[in-house]
């Protein structure tokens, strides 16, 4: 693979949400807030902060607060502005810096993930791209999932996949890789399958929501009929890809928040809450004064 750095993610959000219906009937599931910023926010935020400086948007109906929330918005800029509120202001006025661009491409039908990825392709060229789900919310030990993951790019070129271990019986919800040891001290992804049961899982190591991927990937999801659920599946073109080329997995090294299930969305808010900086003690405070 051709190994210039990263510039471009994608962030597909097409997808109709209905494990949290009815909220996201009409307002999508990445606007969802924790604590004061939607979900989409904190995952540009982690794609910026890798460096990549170009974001493209898979979106659908109903989609079209997203590309208000990173739009400018006069009124409300002037009103802030009226009435004093420069921190306010300021908030709004830098939700991305303004070297990083924002691309918006409409799956017309929400055919599933891959689906959505491969709409991606003619933003997205020859060139390797990081993907983010939104709702899978990350906090890194050190430095964002996908800066993890793109140094390990950096040293080898190939498609790298983020995942983490999950209980045995939770394995029906992700694609499942089995690996090998792989070049100095690296795991290679020999299959990967999706949603299977915990009786023909080949591991308890599961996808999460951040990728690298070569473009190689394109061609494979051409070629990816439909899958698990009649959606046309991103590992299905993963484990064609790696019939090809080298495809690493990296253990994530920090927590993750599955912001698409609500029990994982009410841990967030809790956590994220008791870490904000002008919520902490009182929230602290709230949560020892009472009998649950
Ligand atoms: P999910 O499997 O979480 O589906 O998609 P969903 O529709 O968002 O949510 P539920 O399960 O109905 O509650 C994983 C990711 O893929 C995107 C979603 O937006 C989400 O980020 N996606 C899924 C698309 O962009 N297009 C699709 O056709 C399907």
């Amino acid at each position: 693979m051709n190994r210039k750095p990263i510039r471009k993610a994608v962030f597909p959000v097409a997808g109709l949400g209905t494990r949290f219906l009815p909220a996201t009937k009409a307002s999508p599931k990445e606007m969802l807030p924790i604590v004061d910023k939607p979900l989409i926010q904190y995952a540009a935020e982690e794609a910026e902060e890798a460096g990549l400086r170009q974001l493209i948007f898979i979106t659908g109906r109903a989609k079209r607060s997203i590309e208000d929330h990173f739009d400018k918005a006069y009124e409300l800029e002037m009103a802030l502005q009226r009435s004093g509120k420069e921190k306010l202001l300021e908030i709004v006025q830098n939700i991305l810096p303004p070297e990083v661009s924002c691309i918006y491409i409409r799956q017309a039908e929400a055919l599933g993930l891959g689906h959505a990825v491969r709409c991606a392709q003619p933003a997205v060229g020859e060139e390797a791209f990081a993907v983010l789900l939104a709702d899978d919310l990350i906090r890194g030990t050190s430095k964002g999932a996908i800066a993890q993951l793109s140094a390990l790019y950096e040293r080898f070129g190939c498609s790298v996949l983020c995942v983490e271990e999950v209980p045995p019986e939770e394995t029906h919800r992700y694609g499942i890789v089995q690996t090998k040891p792989g070049p100095q001290g690296t795991l290679r992804v020999v299959s990967i399958v999706e949603k299977p049961a915990p009786e023909t899982a080949p591991s308890n190591l599961a996808v999460i929501g951040r990728y690298l991927l070569s473009p190689r990937i394109f061609a494979k999801l051409d070629q990816t009929p439909r899958g698990a659920n009649g959606e046309i599946q991103l590992t299905d073109a993963i484990s064609a890809l790696l019939q090809e080329e080298l495809v690493l997995a990296h253990p994530l090294q920090g927590k993750r928040y599955d912001c698409g299930s609500k029990l994982g969305y009410l841990k967030a808010q809790v956590e994220y809450g008791l870490a904000h900086g002008e919520l902490r003690e009182a929230f602290r405070q709230y949560l020892r004064t009472q009998r649950f």
